[in-house]
């Protein structure tokens, strides 16, 4: 049995950039279904008892690999945010130095990022992560994806899905992606980055 995630901040933390009433919703009816459809869907099946990591890498496009991604990649989101006052704005260390090497700056990483973001075409993720040697890479992944079923490891993303940001921005899906960076933790971020 999979369980709700407990957000580690209060609902009304992440506001202005993340509402708490966009936050009950993304993440107390969203999220809570894909935990309970998934719940109901493994009984019986061969995923039974798997990791999510497990059943995203290895089950086929339908019902139990949506619902399994879903959660995997609204955990990871979830997890990375910070209020305002308590993220730590800028990466440091290995990840820092890889990101300047690969993009000259944080904030051309961040440009680059938003752009992918902006221009993946419907519901989706905006992924980065690290490949086996540390090298870094963005990726777009359309409905439950996540890189992991790629080799890569996940570090960071922006959901671009219309229930992450329409209550709070509408159709600004690019002021929203803008915005998430100050509630980003890069802190979190950088506990994901593979030390080589
Ligand atoms: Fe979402």
């Amino acid at each position: 049995m999979f369980t709700l995630l407990n957000l580690p901040y209060q609902q009304e933390a992440l506001d202005p950039v993340i509402s708490a009433q966009t936050l009950s919703f993304h993440h107390g009816k969203h999220l809570q279904a894909y935990v309970d459809n998934l719940n109901k869907l493994l009984p019986g099946s061969e995923f039974e008892g798997m990791s999510l990591e497990d059943i995203v890498k290895n089950a086929p496009a339908g019902a139990i690999f949506n619902n399994a991604g879903q959660i995997l990649n609204h955990e990871l989101y979830f997890k990375q945010f910070r209020a305002v006052s308590d993220a730590a704005h800028e990466p440091t260390g290995a990840l820092a130095a890889q990101i300047v090497k690969q993009w000259g700056s944080l904030d051309t990483f961040k440009t680059d990022f938003e752009s992918k973001g902006v221009s993946l075409f419907g519901s989706g993720w905006v992924w980065l992560s690290a490949e086996a040697d540390g090298t870094l890479v963005i990726t777009q992944e359309p409905g439950a994806s996540n890189p992991i079923a790629k080799g890569l490891t996940p570090l960071l993303t922006f959901d671009v899905w219309e229930h992450a940001y329409y209550l709070d921005y509408q159709n600004r899906r690019a002021a929203h992606l803008t915005a998430l960076w100050q509630i980003i933790d890069w802190q979190v971020i950088q506990r994901r980055y593979p030390s080589l």
